[in-house]
């Protein structure tokens, strides 16, 4: 069960609540809007604790009160939101998933918010309460479903009720707008935290159907047969070692065929990375579980842009396989002859990605798209690079890239870009075939980046690395440690944006 969200015409010292959430900034003189308001009715309760120095808004701190009858709602929690000077929508993204998580572990099920959430300079009210609302339901995100022992004892926040002066349309379009977004990034991480065993490439094909059926998606399955038909030979080669046939999935969202040409996003689908025949170290082996996130990323945006409504064509493209070895598995050495017609001699078997990859973006040119955006966990050096909270992008098209950045500064998903330089092609050349899959080590994420480029030509087009910010080593303030769906909400962002 995930969190709904509700509007009620009220006020906030009358309407029953387990829990009445107030954000406050650090060093505040006066109180605003609803700080006033509860301030007044309880004798100066907050005034009184901010005056205590217990509690002064510091970011992310919490503190609850009790009213004691002086308002309908049992308890007040207060969610500091640190300095003015340092606020921006991702502090609000953050207070948000701090007071959830903090009512989520009191066992609180309901949460109440005032409309007017918060007064702060340069941002509207609608877009405070998009950004709380979101931190809040990411925030409190948890995988059990395959715990079976004391689920009794699992906590979840139920439901948030907006508690506004009169019915307003604009209150309904954001709590719309953040449940598709959150139930669009509940679906990439929901699908990265599954194990191999339970997301093989015919069950994600499957589940894709089902996302399909529900909005209004179309959804077509590339098999083995059809991939062999049509010389697929670079993706083929990364699915032989496993037993579990591949597939590739494609998805396609036609808001109205006179918007012409389509966009196209793509998702690595590696369900398991073992390195293939170049096994990798056991070490962290289990979580090459998560080399499939790009793919999720990219089942979770279709959704949400169908839902949305958005006006434009979008296909999403997933080729999806395993990568093991075996007695039929690739081998470092093997030439491979692409759907592209280009040749591919493979130095490591664990470079798979940019291969399953090479033969998703030829595919994707029948589209004649107007832009392609690839994701994928493809190198480790990206995070030698970038650290773990940032993805690489690089590109062919400043104009593509700049949108993209633009929604990432937007949503609070960071990127970075890399060059792709001519001079960077050097380090594949091949002796034996037009270029390899690996080059040496030196800038690894940078190589994966140009040997994509070579199937790519002119479409203007866009790759993100997101090998580090996929999954979480530690709790951020909305997105709790594991998968993170990284991507999602910057994709919808981007596609908002491009479709203005
Ligand atoms: N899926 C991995 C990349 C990866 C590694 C993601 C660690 C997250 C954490 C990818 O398929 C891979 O193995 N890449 C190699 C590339 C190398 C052989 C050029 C890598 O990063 O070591
Ligand atoms: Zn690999
Ligand atoms: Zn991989």
């Amino acid at each position: 069960m995930a969190i709904k969200f509700k509007s009620k015409v009220g006020s906030i010292i009358s309407e029953m609540a387990e829990a009445l959430v107030l954000p406050v900034f650090e060093d505040t003189k006066t109180l605003p809007g609803p700080l006033d308001v509860v301030d007044r009715a309880t004798k100066g309760l907050i005034k009184n604790l901010l005056l205590s120095g217990d509690f002064l808004g510091e970011r992310y701190k919490t503190f609850m009160l009790y009213p004691q009858r002086a308002l309908s709602a049992k308890r007040i929690v207060l969610v500091g939101l640190g300095k003015k000077e340092k606020f921006d929508l991702d502090v609000m993204r953050g207070a948000g998933g701090k007071a959830f998580h903090y009512v989520r572990d009191l066992g609180i099920k309901t949460i109440h918010l005032p409309e007017d959430i918060l007064d702060a300079k340069g941002f509207s009210a609608s877009e405070l309460l998009e950004a709380f609302l979101t931190g809040g339901s990411l925030g409190v995100y948890q995988f059990r479903d395959l715990i079976t022992t004391g689920r009794e004892k699992i906590k979840e926040v139920d439901e948030c009720v907006i508690v506004s002066q009169k019915k307003e349309r604009t209150i309904e379009m954001v709590l719309r707008h953040v449940t598709i977004l959150r139930e669009a990034v509940y679906i990439a991480r929901d699908l990265v935290s599954l194990p191999a065993n339970k997301k093989t490439p015919a069950m994600l094909a499957l589940h894709a159907q089902t996302i399909a059926k529900n909005n209004t998606l179309k959804c077509r399955v590339i098999t083995e047969e059809q991939a062999q038909k049509m010389g697929m030979g670079a993706f083929l080669a990364v699915a032989q070692g496993s037993r579990e046939p591949a597939k590739i999935i494609i998805l396609e969202y036609t808001a109205n065929r006179n918007f012409g040409p389509p966009l196209v996003i793509i998702g690595k689908g590696i369900t398991f990375d073992s390195g293939g025949i170049s096994l990798k170290p056991p070490d962290k082996m289990e979580q090459m579980k998560d080399d499939m996130a790009g793919g999720a990323v990219v089942m979770g945006t279709m959704q949400a842009a169908a839902r949305m409504k958005l006006p434009l064509n979008l296909v999403g493209i997933i080729p999806v396989t395993e990568n093991l070895p075996g007695g039929k598995a690739y081998k470092p050495g093997d030439v491979l002859t692409s759907l592209s017609g280009q040749t591919i001699e493979v130095i490591s078997t664990d470079a798979e990605g940019r291969l399953i990859l090479a033969d998703a973006l030829t595919y994707a040119k029948r589209y004649k798209p107007k832009a392609i955006v690839d994701l994928a966990t493809l190198t480790g050096a990206c995070i030698t690079a970038l650290g773990d909270y940032v993805a690489g992008i690089m590109g062919n098209d400043p104009a593509l890239l700049s949108k993209v950045k633009a929604a990432s500064e937007k949503t609070g998903e960071k990127v970075w870009e890399l060059p792709l330089w001519e001079e960077y092609f050097d380090y594949l050349k091949s002796d034996i075939a037009d270029f390899k899959n690996v080059g040496t080590r030196v800038a690894g994420t940078i190589t994966g980046g140009m040997f994509l480029k070579k199937f790519v030509n002119d479409t203007p087009w866009v790759h993100m690395d997101i090998a580090g910010p996929t999954w979480y080593e530690k709790d951020k303030p909305y997105i709790p440690k594991g998968a993170s769906g990284f991507g999602v909400r910057l994709l919808v962002q981007f596609l908002k944006d491009w479709s203005k």
